[in-house]
């Protein structure tokens, strides 16, 4: 039996990444999830698991050395699952030291921690170890508005303090399978969408703001271009790499499924409208009326595109989920979950949102 220690996994892509790790090999794995419960993280996404005896729940920070070196020595683990990281680009304009900490300082801690634990007397590994470090294509940079795409070989570009840290947090990871023949992967994903996405992110602030009859922020023209992907096809892809990636190797996940921000918003409210009863009194409030045009992020970035073609070559990965099924499965899934929306946007959430919407 394999035991995996994911880090992360109250977060959004990691609560989607243990529920699917769960439904495919049920009582066949073990996993150890550590999360340090920051405004991102929800044990609420995690219920349906949390009385399995082969799951476990630390709350720890990553960057908390101690923490992180018992679990090692407490267990022997198969494989880290990397997820824990501050995600948000916005509030990386406005904090970014936090960023660092976390997603760099925090990365190193669990490097060392894992190489400690793993490493032979004699030099080398233990056999069958991995650790996968789960970064972002937005270290790339920006792609032109007319064409071209992120290969693994394309090169590092990183603009705003979350992508920067997230480029060093990769470089470190390199760094280690250059210097000391760590056992390691990195994927380099695109934008994820899908259920419980915590709503200070594009997808499901719309459908938020659209059910409670809320202004919808667009950043900019509404222009720019991101490359969507249904976050269980990430899961997917995560576990896939985990198993047939070799070692030391990069590999680029996307969901050949570019659209602008407007067309999202746009797509989100015709999805609504098709979706809500006509019963349903939010449903006259879901009209393109609500959009509204605001000022840009800073340094936003113009475009991201996925070339994944070496995951579909090497691991046999690709892309399921058509973007027109998976948001329907999202809106759903935010329709029965009214309550998880209740909950993540009371609080600090109202005072992070007054401060970055508040001109609008
Ligand atoms: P998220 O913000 O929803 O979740 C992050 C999780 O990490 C939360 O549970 C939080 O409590 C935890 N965390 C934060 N700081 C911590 C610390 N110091 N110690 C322990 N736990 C800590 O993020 P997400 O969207 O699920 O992203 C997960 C990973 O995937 C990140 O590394 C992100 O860079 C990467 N990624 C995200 C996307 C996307 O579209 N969301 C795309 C590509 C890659
Ligand atoms: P986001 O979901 O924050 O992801 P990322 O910045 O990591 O790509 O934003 C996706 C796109 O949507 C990005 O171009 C910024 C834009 N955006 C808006 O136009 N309005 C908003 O309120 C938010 C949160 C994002």
């Amino acid at each position: 039996m394999k035991t995996y220690l994911v880090t992360g996994g109250a977060g959004f892509i990691g609560s989607n990444f243990i529920h699917y790790m769960f439904e495919k090999y049920d009582k066949d794995i073990r996993i150890i999830n550590v999360d340090a419960l920051t405004y991102a993280g929800n044990l609420e996404n995690l219920k349906e698991v949390s009385s399995r005896d082969n799951y476990t729940f630390v709350k720890a920070d990553i960057c908390d050395k101690d923490a992180i070196s018992k679990i090692f020595e407490e267990n022997d683990i198969d494989h880290v699952v990397h997820f824990a990281a501050e995600s948000h680009v916005d509030r990386s304009i406005r904090n970014p030291e936090v960023f660092v900490q976390t997603n760099v300082l925090g990365t190193a801690v669990m490097l060392n921690c894992a190489k400690a634990s793993w490493e032979l007397e004699g030099g080398g590994f233990k056999e069958g170890k991995k650790f996968l470090h789960v970064s972002t294509d937005e270290v790339y940079g920006s792609l032109p508005e007319d064409g071209g795409y992120f290969y693994e070989t394309s090169p590092y570009e990183p603009h705003s303090p979350y992508s920067a840290s997230k480029a060093s947090s990769d470089m470190l990871v390199k760094a280690y399978m250059d210097t000391y023949k760590f056992p390691a992967n990195i994927t380099n994903c695109s934008n994820n969408y899908g259920p419980y996405q915590f709503p200070e992110k594009l997808i499901p602030l719309i459908i938020n703001n659209a059910l409670n009859g809320k202004k919808l922020p667009v950043y900019g023209d509404g222009k720019n271009v991101r490359d969507w992907l249904y976050v269980r096809d990430h899961a997917k892809a995560i576990d896939m790499v985990i198993q047939k990636g070799r070692l030391f190797e990069t590999y680029n996940v996307g969901g050949h499924n570019e659209k602008q921000n407007i067309e999202i918003v746009n797509i989100i409210l015709e999805t609504l409208q098709e979706m809500l009863p006509d019963s349903d009194p939010r449903k006259a409030n879901v009209t393109k009326d609500l959009i509204t045009y605001v000022e840009d992020r800073k340094g936003h970035d113009r475009r991201y595109a996925i070339a994944p073609d070496k995951i579909k070559a090497e691991v046999g990965w690709e892309p399921e989920t058509m973007f027109k099924e998976g948001i329907r499965l999202t809106i759903k899934w935010y329709f029965e979950h009214e309550d998880w929306m209740k909950n993540v946007t009371s609080g600090d959430y109202q005072n992070y949102y007054r401060t970055m919407y508040e001109a609008s």
